[in-house]
């Protein structure tokens, strides 16, 4: 047993570790249950659920570029009622905290899925996406629009006791003005980053490696972004931060505290290695113990500049 305290308190969202699997990466927990100890983790994210069942994009949906993937999924997923119904009863077997995600194309969609979740215990936090496309406002993506992403916050935070965490769009040129805007109308923590629009072509047919054209890098490729934008967020809005992006082992893990997320999420690693959180987990936990860190949240926002 280690004598390094590892627990964290995001926004209210207690953790036994700082360590997340994010949306998107692990199904509904089940898909990488057999690889890994879940339980062992600070908690995982769901895919984004949303109220009706989605089918997501035709195939070709991901395609691998140099150090990293672009995905187009479409936030293919099972529904509200069917993650009720055949996904809670192995999540409620997890000793680490469930955090729903929820994706919407409008305000009414995003709260009534968290107006019908939160009845159910084993679910600790709410990730509001912002990053999906916004039908009912004229196309535009709820995450490039200040005011959408501050009534969004104000109405999930009404529906729940839950911590809300709205997940932020790198897609912006300033992610702290938005981050402060999820503060303002209640917010407990924002997520960040979600992925970054990219494309690929074929240059012999001259077609895109992608049906939907464009889709979100992940992995290595994005790291520096997503710690820029993590630092620019602790610099300037006092709020609590999950850091995403690129983080493949536990020196990337660290760096990501360091700059100023008090947990970070784990996503296009599980691709190449389910069991990189607990992996990532001792790392932590020596690095902690050499350097006589007691608490792993003093690493937040500890770099010096
Ligand atoms: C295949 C795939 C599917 C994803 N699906 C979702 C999703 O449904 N909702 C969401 O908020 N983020 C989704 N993401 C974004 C990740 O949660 C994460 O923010 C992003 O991949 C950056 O982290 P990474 O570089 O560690 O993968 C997805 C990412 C990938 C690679």
């Amino acid at each position: 047993m280690s004598n390094v305290n590892l627990s964290v308190d995001v926004g209210g969202l207690k953790l036994k570790n700082p360590i997340l699997l994010a949306s998107g990466t692990i199904g509904y927990g089940n898909e990488i249950a057999e690889f890994t100890d879940l339980s062992k983790l600070g908690g995982i994210v769901t895919k984004s659920l949303s109220l009706k069942p989605r089918k997501g994009n035709p195939p070709q949906r991901i395609v691998e570029t140099p150090s990293g993937m672009l995905n187009a999924i479409g936030l293919a997923n099972v529904g509200v009622e069917a993650f009720i119904n055949e996904k809670i009863p192995f999540l409620k077997t997890l000793d680490s905290a469930l955090i729903c995600n929820i994706a919407a194309s409008s305000i009414e969609e995003y709260v009534e899925c968290v107006k019908i979740l939160t009845s159910i215990d084993t679910i600790k936090a709410f990730e509001i996406n912002v990053s999906c496309p916004n039908v009912k406002e004229g196309g535009l993506e709820f995450g490039n629009n200040l005011a959408a992403v501050g009534k969004i916050t104000e109405q999930s935070r009404l529906a729940t006791d839950k911590p809300i965490i709205i997940k932020l769009s790198p897609n912006v040129s300033r992610i702290s003005d938005f981050a402060k805007v999820v503060k303002e109308n209640g917010g407990n923590a924002v997520s960040a980053i979600n992925t970054l629009v990219g494309t690929a072509f074929d240059i012999n047919t001259c077609k895109p490696k992608i049906k939907n054209i464009t889709g979100g890098l992940s992995g290595p490729a994005i790291k520096p972004v997503a710690l820029a934008k993590v630092l620019e967020i602790k610099r300037n809005v006092d709020i609590p931060i999950i850091g995403i992006g690129g983080l493949m082992n536990w020196q990337d893990a660290a760096e990501m505290m360091i700059v100023g997320a008090s947990a970070f999420q784990l996503g296009t690693v599980n691709f190449i290695n389910p069991n990189a959180g607990i992996e990532i987990l001792n790392g932590l936990i020596n690095y902690c113990e050499q350097k006589s860190i007691k608490n792993i949240s003093e690493l937040t926002g500890s770099f010096q500049i």
